[in-house]
């Protein structure tokens, strides 16, 4: 089995790098468009594998999608991330070409691959690929509400003084500061709502943090953060290639669901062999409700910067 992943900056090869580590499969390609740079991470990633005891083959390539054929999942990574200060949304300019692109030579040596969108803003390329891939909806899928949720865990767990492990919960919505939407009366610490053991000052600091989480560590870092986000590619990746059926919030096409149509946006999912098995009907309240239609307003409107750009 050969999964790609598109992009080897610091997601991307952070990406790779854990599918190693979890034997998803016998043959990673890592592709960029910078000459040498994928072959580079993938001969480093290839020295690991005595020391991390894999027996996974990475192969980097610079921009040969030959050797990405019959890949079973494909993650793309590729465009420029955020600078301090900067939202996702901003990047949409030089992202959406680069996302298309990839997204056409794929097909080319890989029909009937599963895609997996990590390239910001999220919702809006993921729509993009769906739209120029021409895949069924199942087999676009975006990575943003995993990782979210996975901040949002973390945020929850140093609030409560708990571990991570102990704590479900899930944010939906969009993949953008503004537009997520951590669903704080759903999460659970063992079944108990978490909402017993926080107040409701420390449960809208928390619901601010995870909102913020990707701009708090790109204002730390000076660029985006990678460690998360590459680990979340690869747990979706997992749930693919071993048809876990995890449940987890991803970015999918809606038709209709959650009131919704024409959009890619967060919603919680089954994941398995065939990528998208199921979207789950929560029970949202009114004032959820609102929110997720405020989201899906401003994903729409971002969608819409894709026909400025005759791209769809
Ligand atoms: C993040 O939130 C890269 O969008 C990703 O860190």
């Amino acid at each position: 089995m050969k999964v790609t992943v598109v992009g080897a900056g610091a997601v991307g090869a952070t990406c790779a790098e854990n599918i190693t580590r979890k034997h998803l499969c016998e043959e990673v390609v890592l592709l960029d468009i910078k000459e040498g740079l994928a072959e580079g991470k993938a001969m480093d990633m290839n020295q690991c594998a005595t020391l991390n005891g894999f027996n996974t083959k990475v192969i980097g390539s610079t921009n040969d999608y030959v050797s990405t054929a019959d890949s079973e999942v494909v993650v793309i990574t590729s465009g420029i991330p955020r600078k301090p200060g900067m939202t996702r949304e901003e990047l949409i300019g030089t992202n959406a070409g680069i996302v298309q692109t990839v997204t056409e030579n794929i097909l080319k040596y890989s029909p009937n691959t599963i895609i997996i969108v990590i390239s910001n803003p999220m919702d809006t390329m993921t729509y993009l690929s769906v739209k120029s891939s021409g895949l069924p909806k199942e087999r676009v899928i975006g990575m943003g509400g995993l990782l979210d949720s996975s901040r949002f865990k973390y945020r929850l767990s140093e609030a409560i003084g708990c571990s991570p492990l102990d704590l479900q919960a899930v944010v939906i919505g969009g993949h953008g500061d503004t537009t997520m939407i951590p669903l704080i009366k759903h999460a659970t610490y063992n079944s108990t709502p978490v909402t017993h053991f926080i107040t409701e000052d420390e449960q809208v600091k928390v619901v601010e943090e995870t909102m913020l989480g990707g701009a708090t560590l790109t204002k730390l870092i000076g660029t985006s953060a990678w460690y998360a986000p590459g680990a979340a590619g690869a747990f979706l990746v997992e749930s693919i290639v071993r048809d876990q059926k995890k449940l987890f919030s991803s970015c999918v096409y809606l038709d209709g669901e959650y009131g919704q149509s024409d959009i890619c946006i967060g919603v919680p999912t089954i994941i398995g062999k065939n990528g998208l098995e199921k979207i789950i009907d929560y029970h949202l309240d009114s004032a959820e409700k609102v929110k997720f239609d405020a989201s899906a307003v401003a994903v729409r409107n971002m969608n819409g910067a894709l026909k400025d750009l005759n791209l769809i």
